[in-house]
């Protein structure tokens, strides 16, 4: 399975991926394409440290969205992949894109769907708001995009817990540890066995 990885910043998800592929925990895939929408995302540096070609497209460079979501897509279809994953991606996805890889993309989130996500809940936000709640796990979600924010089909899902004196940096990095880094590896390793379905708008996972 050929993938492509979106990303905007650090890039600690698109190491998790590259690394599992590395060490054989996720099989038969490989990574064609790294694209950005931040020139300075080191994200980019990782990909170029481990071969693989990165490529910058921002909507700022384009006079519309129209044409940023024209470039974006064309730019996409280029590399023929069969699977796009939003790693720390934070551009919005062109609809005309979710239909023509309709169950095809798949989003890491920072939560445990559906608390703390839809518009406004990314990266930081996320921890300040399950902090000011003071709810006692949060975790995080890997699910297939779809039309709305964070509403797609979820695919796995892990828990983490919230401990006392958290700040909303050090509970973010206890998320990625102890779930992102492992469910959205383990999402792809699925989706590439083919034990992946989805009926009705929900994700099934056959263990055969
Ligand atoms: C991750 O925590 C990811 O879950 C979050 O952005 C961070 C990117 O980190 N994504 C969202 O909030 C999407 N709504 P990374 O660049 O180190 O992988």
């Amino acid at each position: 399975m050929k993938i492509a990885v979106c990303v905007s910043g650090g890039g600690t998800n698109l190491q998790a991926i590259i690394d599992k592929i590395e060490s054989g925990e996720i099989h038969n895939t490989e990574i064609a394409v790294v694209i950005s929408n931040n020139k300075n995302a080191y994200a980019l540096e990782r990909a170029a440290k481990a071969g693989i070609e990165g490529v910058c497209i921002s909507p700022k460079d384009y006079a519309s969205r129209d044409e940023f979501n024209k470039a974006f897509l064309e730019k996409l279809d280029s590399y023929n992949v069969d699977l796009v994953v939003l790693a720390g991606f934070l551009v919005v996805i062109p609809p005309e894109m979710i239909r023509k890889y309709r169950n095809k993309i798949i989003n890491i989130h920072p939560s445990l769907i559906p608390s703390f996500c839809g518009t406004g809940y990314y990266g930081l936000k996320v921890h300040e708001g399950v902090l000011e709640r003071g709810v006692k796990v949060t975790g995080a979600t890997c699910h297939f995009v779809d039309e709305g924010t964070d509403t797609g089909p979820i695919i796995l899902q892990k828990a983490v817990e919230v401990l006392e004196g958290d700040t909303p940096e050090i509970l973010q990095r206890r998320v990625m540890e102890q779930a992102e880094w492992i469910i959205m590896p383990k999402a792809i390793d699925l989706i590439a066995s083919g034990k992946v379905s989805v009926v009705d708008g929900i994700a099934h996972i056959s263990e055969n």
